[in-house]
Protein backbone atom coordinates (compact mmCIF):
# COMPACT_ATOMS: atom_id res chain seq x y z
CA UNK A 1 0.00 0.00 0.00
CA UNK A 2 1.41 3.85 -0.43
CA UNK A 3 1.22 5.88 2.34
CA UNK A 4 -1.57 8.51 0.87
CA UNK A 5 -0.50 12.11 1.78
CA UNK A 6 -3.06 14.08 4.19
CA UNK A 7 -4.57 16.88 3.29
CA UNK A 8 -5.89 18.16 6.99
CA UNK A 9 -4.83 21.89 7.83
CA UNK A 10 -3.52 22.30 3.86
CA UNK A 11 -4.62 25.84 2.70
CA UNK A 12 -6.22 25.94 -0.64
CA UNK A 13 -7.64 28.91 -3.00
CA UNK A 14 -10.43 27.80 -5.81
CA UNK A 15 -11.99 30.27 -8.11
CA UNK A 16 -14.72 29.59 -9.57
CA UNK A 17 -16.46 27.80 -6.62
CA UNK A 18 -19.78 28.35 -6.44
CA UNK A 19 -21.02 26.17 -8.80
CA UNK A 20 -20.15 23.25 -10.42
CA UNK A 21 -16.64 21.48 -10.55
CA UNK A 22 -15.09 24.48 -8.27
CA UNK A 23 -17.87 23.99 -5.76
CA UNK A 24 -17.84 19.83 -5.96
CA UNK A 25 -13.69 20.60 -5.60
CA UNK A 26 -14.56 23.49 -1.97
CA UNK A 27 -16.58 19.67 -1.31
CA UNK A 28 -14.16 17.10 -1.23
CA UNK A 29 -11.43 19.58 -0.47
CA UNK A 30 -13.28 20.51 2.92
CA UNK A 31 -13.45 16.49 3.81
CA UNK A 32 -10.06 16.23 3.37
CA UNK A 33 -9.76 18.88 6.03
CA UNK A 34 -7.96 21.72 4.20
CA UNK A 35 -8.80 25.18 5.17
CA UNK A 36 -10.55 26.60 1.83
CA UNK A 37 -10.55 30.82 0.69
CA UNK A 38 -13.20 30.03 -2.31
CA UNK A 39 -14.13 32.80 -4.90
CA UNK A 40 -16.50 33.72 -7.64
CA UNK A 41 -17.69 36.89 -8.68
CA UNK A 42 -21.16 36.62 -7.15
CA UNK A 43 -20.17 36.53 -3.76
CA UNK A 44 -23.64 36.13 -2.35
CA UNK A 45 -24.12 33.25 -4.17
CA UNK A 46 -20.48 31.59 -3.17
CA UNK A 47 -21.43 32.26 0.72
CA UNK A 48 -24.58 30.29 0.40
CA UNK A 49 -23.17 27.03 -2.06
CA UNK A 50 -20.62 26.82 0.64
CA UNK A 51 -22.64 27.04 3.49
CA UNK A 52 -24.37 24.15 2.05
CA UNK A 53 -21.74 22.14 2.46
CA UNK A 54 -20.41 20.11 5.39
CA UNK A 55 -17.41 22.59 6.47
CA UNK A 56 -17.27 21.00 10.15
CA UNK A 57 -13.61 20.12 9.58
CA UNK A 58 -12.48 23.48 8.11
CA UNK A 59 -12.20 27.25 8.06
CA UNK A 60 -13.26 28.87 5.36
CA UNK A 61 -13.70 32.43 3.70
CA UNK A 62 -15.82 33.32 0.70
CA UNK A 63 -14.47 36.09 -1.30
CA UNK A 64 -16.20 38.01 -4.20
CA UNK A 65 -13.59 38.13 -6.70
CA UNK A 66 -13.51 38.89 -10.48
CA UNK A 67 -10.27 37.02 -11.96
CA UNK A 68 -10.19 39.03 -14.64
CA UNK A 69 -9.54 41.99 -12.72
CA UNK A 70 -5.62 42.33 -11.34
CA UNK A 71 -7.16 44.56 -8.07
CA UNK A 72 -10.28 41.69 -6.85
CA UNK A 73 -6.80 38.97 -7.42
CA UNK A 74 -4.78 40.86 -5.19
CA UNK A 75 -6.96 41.15 -2.78
CA UNK A 76 -8.49 37.50 -2.72
CA UNK A 77 -4.56 36.48 -1.94
CA UNK A 78 -4.19 39.18 0.57
CA UNK A 79 -6.26 37.77 2.55
CA UNK A 80 -4.85 34.66 2.13
CA UNK A 81 -1.81 36.46 3.51
CA UNK A 82 -3.57 37.57 6.04
CA UNK A 83 -5.16 34.76 7.30
CA UNK A 84 -3.34 31.73 6.67
CA UNK A 85 0.29 33.25 5.93
CA UNK A 86 0.90 30.35 3.27
CA UNK A 87 -1.15 29.09 0.32
CA UNK A 88 -0.47 24.49 -0.28
CA UNK A 89 -3.40 24.30 -2.94
CA UNK A 90 -4.14 26.77 -6.02
CA UNK A 91 -6.89 25.88 -8.06
CA UNK A 92 -7.62 27.56 -11.30
CA UNK A 93 -11.34 26.79 -12.03
CA UNK A 94 -12.78 29.98 -12.83
CA UNK A 95 -13.99 29.75 -16.06
CA UNK A 96 -16.54 30.53 -19.03
CA UNK A 97 -18.12 29.43 -22.53
CA UNK A 98 -19.68 31.25 -25.09
CA UNK A 99 -22.52 31.10 -27.32
CA UNK A 100 -21.06 28.83 -30.60
CA UNK A 101 -20.30 31.06 -33.33
CA UNK A 102 -18.12 30.54 -36.32
CA UNK A 103 -15.55 32.63 -36.27
CA UNK A 104 -16.90 35.47 -38.63
CA UNK A 105 -19.50 35.76 -36.20
CA UNK A 106 -18.21 35.69 -33.10
CA UNK A 107 -18.04 39.30 -31.17
CA UNK A 108 -15.35 40.80 -30.17
CA UNK A 109 -17.05 41.40 -26.61
CA UNK A 110 -17.66 37.37 -26.02
CA UNK A 111 -13.69 36.91 -27.39
CA UNK A 112 -12.62 39.34 -25.23
CA UNK A 113 -14.34 37.75 -22.07
CA UNK A 114 -13.49 34.32 -22.72
CA UNK A 115 -10.09 34.83 -22.78
CA UNK A 116 -9.68 37.08 -20.01
CA UNK A 117 -11.10 34.71 -17.46
CA UNK A 118 -10.18 31.31 -18.94
CA UNK A 119 -6.52 33.05 -19.56
CA UNK A 120 -5.77 35.60 -18.10
CA UNK A 121 -7.59 35.12 -15.08
CA UNK A 122 -5.19 31.78 -14.67
CA UNK A 123 -1.90 34.01 -14.97
CA UNK A 124 -3.35 36.70 -12.85
CA UNK A 125 -4.04 34.11 -10.13
CA UNK A 126 -0.90 32.11 -10.46
CA UNK A 127 1.15 35.32 -10.58
CA UNK A 128 -0.41 36.57 -7.37
CA UNK A 129 -0.62 32.93 -5.49
CA UNK A 130 3.35 32.20 -6.04
CA UNK A 131 4.94 34.34 -3.35
CA UNK A 132 3.11 32.50 -0.94
CA UNK A 133 3.91 29.06 -2.10
CA UNK A 134 6.27 26.23 -1.02
CA UNK A 135 7.78 23.34 -2.05
CA UNK A 136 5.40 20.98 -1.59
CA UNK A 137 2.88 23.27 -3.08
CA UNK A 138 0.27 22.05 -6.27
CA UNK A 139 -1.06 24.08 -8.70
CA UNK A 140 -4.11 22.76 -10.50
CA UNK A 141 -5.22 24.38 -13.85
CA UNK A 142 -8.80 23.41 -14.99
CA UNK A 143 -8.46 23.25 -18.47
CA UNK A 144 -10.72 20.80 -20.63
CA UNK A 145 -10.49 18.30 -23.59
CA UNK A 146 -10.91 21.74 -25.75
CA UNK A 147 -7.53 22.15 -24.64
CA UNK A 148 -6.10 19.61 -27.26
CA UNK A 149 -9.07 18.98 -29.95
CA UNK A 150 -11.13 21.94 -31.63
CA UNK A 151 -14.59 22.49 -31.27
CA UNK A 152 -16.47 24.00 -34.47
CA UNK A 153 -17.99 27.33 -32.97
CA UNK A 154 -16.24 27.23 -29.88
CA UNK A 155 -12.89 29.26 -31.17
CA UNK A 156 -12.08 31.25 -28.42
CA UNK A 157 -13.09 29.03 -25.64
CA UNK A 158 -11.22 26.92 -27.40
CA UNK A 159 -8.21 28.94 -27.77
CA UNK A 160 -8.13 30.25 -24.31
CA UNK A 161 -7.95 26.39 -23.34
CA UNK A 162 -5.13 25.91 -25.68
CA UNK A 163 -3.25 28.70 -24.28
CA UNK A 164 -4.12 27.70 -20.84
CA UNK A 165 -1.97 24.16 -21.40
CA UNK A 166 0.82 26.16 -22.78
CA UNK A 167 0.83 28.58 -19.77
CA UNK A 168 0.34 25.78 -17.62
CA UNK A 169 3.49 23.52 -19.14
CA UNK A 170 5.97 26.80 -19.26
CA UNK A 171 4.96 26.83 -15.48
CA UNK A 172 5.70 23.18 -14.52
CA UNK A 173 8.87 23.63 -16.12
CA UNK A 174 9.82 26.92 -14.18
CA UNK A 175 8.46 25.31 -10.71
CA UNK A 176 10.03 22.00 -11.11
CA UNK A 177 13.03 23.51 -9.13
CA UNK A 178 11.23 24.86 -6.70
CA UNK A 179 9.15 21.64 -5.78
CA UNK A 180 5.98 23.51 -6.31
CA UNK A 181 3.75 20.83 -8.83
CA UNK A 182 1.58 21.71 -11.68
CA UNK A 183 -1.62 19.54 -12.57
CA UNK A 184 -3.66 20.16 -16.22
CA UNK A 185 -6.95 18.99 -15.25
CA UNK A 186 -8.66 17.96 -18.23
CA UNK A 187 -12.04 16.59 -17.89
CA UNK A 188 -14.39 15.57 -20.80
CA UNK A 189 -18.17 17.14 -20.72
CA UNK A 190 -19.21 17.35 -17.06
CA UNK A 191 -22.97 17.87 -16.14
CA UNK A 192 -22.83 21.72 -15.02
CA UNK A 193 -24.04 25.00 -15.44
CA UNK A 194 -21.52 25.48 -18.25
CA UNK A 195 -23.60 23.97 -21.39
CA UNK A 196 -26.43 26.22 -20.61
CA UNK A 197 -24.28 28.67 -22.57
CA UNK A 198 -23.33 26.85 -25.50
CA UNK A 199 -25.86 23.66 -25.84
CA UNK A 200 -28.43 23.61 -23.15
CA UNK A 201 -30.06 20.26 -24.23
CA UNK A 202 -26.71 18.31 -24.95
CA UNK A 203 -27.46 14.71 -22.89
CA UNK A 204 -26.69 15.47 -19.55
CA UNK A 205 -26.64 11.92 -18.23
CA UNK A 206 -24.22 10.62 -20.37
CA UNK A 207 -21.93 13.26 -18.89
CA UNK A 208 -19.17 13.00 -15.47
CA UNK A 209 -20.84 14.09 -12.47
CA UNK A 210 -18.18 17.29 -11.00
CA UNK A 211 -17.59 15.01 -7.61
CA UNK A 212 -16.30 12.57 -9.99
CA UNK A 213 -13.74 15.07 -11.30
CA UNK A 214 -13.08 16.31 -7.64
CA UNK A 215 -12.44 13.05 -6.98
CA UNK A 216 -9.80 12.69 -9.44
CA UNK A 217 -8.03 16.06 -8.31
CA UNK A 218 -8.30 14.82 -4.55
CA UNK A 219 -6.55 11.24 -5.42
CA UNK A 220 -3.70 12.73 -7.05
CA UNK A 221 -3.31 15.68 -4.39
CA UNK A 222 -2.90 12.72 -1.35
CA UNK A 223 0.03 10.81 -3.55
CA UNK A 224 3.01 10.53 -1.59
CA UNK A 225 4.51 14.29 -1.37
CA UNK A 226 7.80 12.82 -4.21
CA UNK A 227 5.35 11.60 -6.84
CA UNK A 228 4.31 13.83 -9.29
CA UNK A 229 1.11 13.31 -12.35
CA UNK A 230 1.26 16.19 -14.84
CA UNK A 231 -1.84 15.58 -16.38
CA UNK A 232 -5.37 14.66 -15.01
CA UNK A 233 -7.65 13.02 -17.95
CA UNK A 234 -10.77 11.75 -17.66
CA UNK A 235 -14.02 11.84 -19.64
CA UNK A 236 -17.13 10.21 -19.51
CA UNK A 237 -16.85 6.37 -21.08
CA UNK A 238 -20.09 6.87 -24.10
CA UNK A 239 -18.46 10.30 -24.68
CA UNK A 240 -20.91 13.14 -25.35
CA UNK A 241 -19.35 15.15 -28.45
N1 LIG B 1 -18.46 21.31 -17.43
C1 LIG B 1 -17.63 20.78 -18.32
O1 LIG B 1 -18.01 19.94 -19.16
C2 LIG B 1 -16.17 21.15 -18.28
C3 LIG B 1 -15.26 20.31 -18.93
C4 LIG B 1 -13.92 20.65 -18.92
C5 LIG B 1 -13.48 21.79 -18.26
N2 LIG B 1 -14.39 22.59 -17.65
C6 LIG B 1 -13.87 23.79 -16.97
O2 LIG B 1 -14.24 23.71 -15.60
C7 LIG B 1 -14.21 25.04 -15.04
C8 LIG B 1 -15.47 25.21 -14.19
O3 LIG B 1 -16.58 25.14 -15.06
P1 LIG B 1 -17.97 24.46 -14.67
O4 LIG B 1 -18.30 23.53 -15.76
O5 LIG B 1 -17.97 23.99 -13.27
O6 LIG B 1 -18.92 25.74 -14.89
P2 LIG B 1 -19.96 26.52 -13.97
O7 LIG B 1 -20.83 25.57 -13.22
O8 LIG B 1 -20.60 27.51 -14.89
O9 LIG B 1 -19.03 27.29 -12.91
C9 LIG B 1 -18.19 28.34 -13.29
C10 LIG B 1 -17.68 29.01 -12.03
O10 LIG B 1 -16.75 30.04 -12.41
C11 LIG B 1 -17.14 31.27 -11.80
N3 LIG B 1 -16.68 32.36 -12.67
C12 LIG B 1 -17.01 32.62 -13.95
N4 LIG B 1 -16.38 33.73 -14.38
C13 LIG B 1 -15.63 34.17 -13.35
C14 LIG B 1 -14.76 35.28 -13.16
N5 LIG B 1 -14.54 36.17 -14.15
N6 LIG B 1 -14.16 35.43 -11.96
C15 LIG B 1 -14.37 34.54 -10.96
N7 LIG B 1 -15.18 33.47 -11.07
C16 LIG B 1 -15.81 33.31 -12.26
C17 LIG B 1 -18.66 31.17 -11.64
O11 LIG B 1 -19.19 31.98 -10.60
P3 LIG B 1 -19.67 33.51 -10.87
O12 LIG B 1 -20.57 33.47 -12.06
O13 LIG B 1 -20.33 33.95 -9.59
O14 LIG B 1 -18.42 34.27 -11.09
C18 LIG B 1 -18.77 29.69 -11.22
O15 LIG B 1 -18.50 29.55 -9.85
C19 LIG B 1 -14.11 25.99 -16.23
O16 LIG B 1 -12.78 26.46 -16.34
C20 LIG B 1 -14.46 25.10 -17.43
O17 LIG B 1 -13.87 25.57 -18.61
C21 LIG B 1 -15.72 22.30 -17.63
Amino acid sequence: MTERQSLKGHVAVITGASHGIGLALAEALAREGCDLVVAARKAASLTDAVRQLSLSKCQFNAIGCDVRSAADVQNLFDTVRKRHSRLDILINNAGVAHALAPVEELQLDAWKEVIDTNLTGTFLCTQAALPLMHAGGTIVNNLSVAALQPFEGMAAYNASKHGAMGFTNVLRQELRKKGIRVLALIPGATDTAIWDQFWPDAPRERMLSPATVAEAVVHVLTLPANATIEEIRLGPTAGVL
